[in-house]
Order: structure tokens, then sequence, then C-alpha cells
């Protein structure tokens, strides 16, 4: 493969200026790199700025990014007009288009039409391969998956999927530019559907589904019961860990003695369906509004102080 100029920050486009592409563009900015925005629908491109900008500036306000820096990377935040005008001397394409593999397989393929030979180019997909996002491109050896969680700009943690065909020098560039940006990447030795995080969390969250639908518990309280439960758990040391120091001194051994059967029970007793039914949809849509009630932005902007002030206390805890 041709090995791609990798400068230490990268000219970025984005694609797709939704919920993730915005919250890309804000981390680059925030780290005051060059970043140029292209969106197919026009009011999405319109609402990019000032979307980008009000979330840059929240990283500041929440203590997660230098206030001066982010001006000067939102001095440096253009809109394109065009896929060629966004792509055309970008180092790094990051795609943010909705979650369909047709439309993810175009939208690659017309960025290879302008884009700069040797550029790489990550697509934010939750669960797509790459192996077949690019299964009609010429250059696969410079694509990878990299999937961030929501919103990206906060949460530090990226999977990164090779497809079949990526280079290693693709994985090591993008890894260092995702750390470059304060992010955490995770590789995966290979593609699965949903990647790692989205398995595990749609694993969990069936069972969270089906706890509330069988009238088990309420929504809010099933929410309290993950993030001050196993949640909390888990932010601090992840599920083996957890495990290891769940049985004194004996570590995960002593603890499958002691508990392996109980959660064989648990395994066999835990939801099974692959399908929600309309009615359950709706059942579940109407729970979650009645715990929550409509006020998203209020909600949002709650969620990521609490997300902030987690990450500056593990932050703190790492270093004492
Ligand atoms: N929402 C999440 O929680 C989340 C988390 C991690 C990853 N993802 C993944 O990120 C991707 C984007 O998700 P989202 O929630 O931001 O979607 P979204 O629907 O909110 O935004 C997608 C944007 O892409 C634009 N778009 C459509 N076709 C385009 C094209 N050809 N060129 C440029 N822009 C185009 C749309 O106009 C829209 O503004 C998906 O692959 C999704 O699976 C989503």
């Amino acid at each position: 493969m041709t090995s791609p100029v990798a400068p230490h920050t990268p000219r970025v486009a984005l694609l797709g200026l939704g919920d993730i592409g915005a919250g890309w563009a804000a981390l680059a900015a925030a780290h005051g790199w060059t970043t140029a925005l292209f969106d197919t629908d026009v009011h999405a491109a319109d609402r990019a700025t000032g979307l980008v900008a009000r979330r840059a500036r929240a990283l500041a306000a929440l203590g997660r990014a230098d206030a001066d820096t982010v001006e000067r990377g939102l001095r440096r935040v253009k809109v394109a007009r065009s896929l060629l005008q966004a792509v055309g001397d970008a180092d790094w394409v990051i795609e943010s288009v909705p979650e369909d593999l047709a439309l993810k397989q175009r939208v690659l393929e017309n960025v290879g039409q302008v884009a700069r030979p040797g550029v790489i180019y990550t697509s934010s997909s939750s669960g797509l391969p790459m192996s077949e996002i690019a299964a009609r491109y010429k250059d696969q050896a410079h694509c990878a998956v990299a999937h961030p969680l929501n919103p990206p700009e906060l949460i530090p943690l990226v999977e990164v999927v090779p497809g079949k065909f990526t280079a290693q020098e693709t994985l090591d560039t993008v890894r260092d530019w995702l750390r470059a940006l304060g992010r955490i990447p995770i590789v995966l030795k290979r593609e699965v559907p949903g990647n790692a995080v989205g398995r595990i969390a749609a694993a969990v969250w069936r069972e969270c589904i089906d706890l509330v639908l069988t009238g088990v518990m309420d929504v809010d309280d099933i929410d309290r019961a993950v993030s001050l439960g196993p949640g909390l758990g888990w932010a601090a040391g992840g599920p083996h860990l957890t495990y290891h120091l769940g049985a004194g001194d004996g570590g995960v051994e002593a603890f499958l003695q002691q508990l392996l059967q109980s959660f064989e029970i648990w395994w066999g007793s835990l939801a099974q369906w692959t399908k929600l039914e309309p009615e359950q949809v709706h059942a579940l849509t109407a729970q979650i509004e009645k715990a929550y009630g409509a006020k998203v932005d209020a909600l949002r902007e709650a969620r990521d102080r609490r997300l902030a002030a987690i990450l500056k206390a593990l932050e703190a805890a790492r270093k004492g």
C-alpha cells in the first residue's frame, strides 16, 4: 500500500452532521484541528456551525477542553458545499452518515473519486463491517471502522475495527490520531455484527426492556439499577475484574466455584427474543417518556455534566 502522509494534526473531513458527525466535529475543533464539514441535507449543513460551536464550547465549560484552543479550532471549521470541497485536501475522512450499508458504500465510492490517494477513511458505523462497506472500493487498505460512543466528544472510548484488507499502518495511524484527540482506542481482532460495545449494550438493554415489559421494574428504577449497580462497578473495573475481586482472595477461580451455577440458572432464564412487536415498542416508548418527559435538551445537558464528572474522577484516581 501507499503509505499515507501522517501529519500529527491531520486535516479532517466530516461527512454527515447528525448527532455523531457534529460530536466528532466538536472534538476536532476543541483540539484546534482544521475541519471541513459536509452534509447532503442543506439544513443540517446550515445548522452545523452553530451546533458544533455549542458542543465544542460545552466541552470547555465542562473542563474537558481549553477555551482558547476551542475558539482557535472553531475558526478552522469550514462548512463545505460539495463533497470535493470537503475531502479534496483531507488526510482523514470520518463518515457518519446513517446506518445503511448501500448508502455507506456509495459515500465511500464517491469519496474515492475526489479524495487524494492514500486518504485514511473511517466509518462511525455502529455495527456494519468495513469489509462490506468497502467491498467495491479501490483502496480498502486505508479504511477501517472507528466507532465512537455517544456523545463522541465526551466518551473517550472508540472501537477500531479493521476490515479484511485494512493495513496495519492504517490502524496505527488511526490509533495515533484518536489518541491525539484524547480518545482511548481499542482494536477488535475481527469484525462482528454490532462491534463489541453494541453487542454488550444490546444484551444488557434486551434484559432491561424485558424487565420493564414484564412488569418487574419501572424504567427509572431499572436505569438506576444499571447505572448505580453493574454500571458503576464496570466504570471502575469492567465485568471480569469485578468478578475476579468478587470472592475474597480466591480470585476468579473461587468466584466461579461459588457462583457459576447460579449464573447458569440466570442465563437460562434471560430474555431470548430478537424482535419487539409494534405494541411492545409503543408500551416501552410510553414508559420511557413517562419516566423522563420530553425535555431532551435539559436531560442531555445533565447527563453530560455527570459524564464529565465521572471522567474527571477516574482521571484523578488514576493519577493518585
Ligand atoms: N446515534 C448514536 O448513538 C451512534 C453512536 C455511535 C455511532 N453511530 C453511528 O454513526 C453514524 C451516524 O449516526 P447519527 O446518529 O449521527 O445519524 P443521523 O441520522 O443523526 O445523521 C446522519 C447525517 O448524515 C447526513 N447524510 C445522509 N446522507 C449523506 C451523504 N451522502 N453525505 C453526507 N451526509 C449525509 C444526514 O443528512 C444526517 O444529517 C451511523 O452509522 C450510526 O450507526 C451512532
